[in-house]
């Protein structure tokens, strides 16, 4: 069966985009929508209720454009509203908490493992509860990384001081830790300034183990798009298209045409 609708995806900004890029390369025949609510971003410090009306109408745009799978690829925005878009949205909806955890989970030796993500995500103790419930012995250290997301979506700028501030955030968890999780989705596109300082711990990117779930449930919902020819990748912000365009190219390491400006 050929389900040709596209794929869903959202993020407050271009971090989903980590996301978007592991989907297309596991899965090149889908056609993918994705949405950067980069007018709003940073959602990591904004009140919970706030997120949920953004996000709300972040799904509903993309469920008007006809989409058979969501991809909430945003750790915040999953921690506050991934069961209300589940029960509000008509496709199947996931995040990207779970699937990280998971494999954290089966990475550990020392049954400790660290989080780096949004001062929400953290607070919240999402990875804490989702580690826990599946394995009461590990230990989790969550760290909350204020200012990163308005750093990375105005362009990180490879400084002394912006070096230093990853290392604040690293030196914090306890050195027993052998895994660390990237809970935030911006987080891979300034991975090479974290490896510098994890020396040697091993990273997960919940963005690659999200895009193996996404295959996962299409093939066993028989909605994949089996055609030969590669599928269509189209771009909506809610901010600035120039300046989403410079970022999203970076990221992916390709020049992108279509984006389009809504919710703004
Ligand atoms: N990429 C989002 C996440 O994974 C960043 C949220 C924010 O805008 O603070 O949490």
């Amino acid at each position: 069966m050929v389900d040709k609708r596209a794929i869903g995806i959202f993020d407050s900004g271009v971090g989903g985009l980590t996301v978007l890029k592991e989907i297309e390369k596991i899965l090149p025949h889908e056609d993918l929508i994705y949405f950067g609510d980069n007018l709003r971003a940073p959602y990591g410090s904004r009140d919970p209720e706030e997120i949920s009306n953004f996000c709300l109408n972040i799904g509903k745009f993309l469920e008007s454009l006809d989409i058979k799978l969501l991809v909430i690829a945003c750790n915040t925005a999953t921690v506050v509203c991934l069961k209300e878009l589940q029960e509000k949205i008509s496709v199947p909806t996931i995040g990207v908490i779970a699937y990280g955890t998971r494999e954290a989970l089966e990475l550990t030796k020392t049954n400790k493992i660290g989080i780096l993500s949004t001062p929400l995500t953290a607070k919240v103790d999402a990875y804490k509860n989702e580690a826990q419930r599946i394995n009461k012995e590990v230990k989790v250290y969550q760290i909350g990384c204020e200012p990163l997301v308005p750093m990375i979506e105005s362009g990180w700028e490879d400084t002394e001081k912006n070096q230093a501030l990853i290392r604040s955030y690293v030196d914090r968890l306890p050195t027993e830790i052998d895994v660390v999780v990237f809970g935030c989705t911006h987080y891979p596109i300034i991975e090479e300034y974290f490896i510098r300082e994890l020396k040697g711990k091993k990273i997960v990117d919940p963005a690659k183990e999200t895009a193996l779930e996404v295959e996962e449930l299409l093939k066993k919902l028989k909605l994949l798009n089996k055609r030969d020819s590669k599928g269509k990748v189209s771009f909506y912000t809610s901010g600035n298209i120039n300046k989403f365009q410079k970022i999203a190219e970076k990221i992916l390491g390709k020049p992108i045409k279509k984006i389009k400006q809504a919710l703004n």
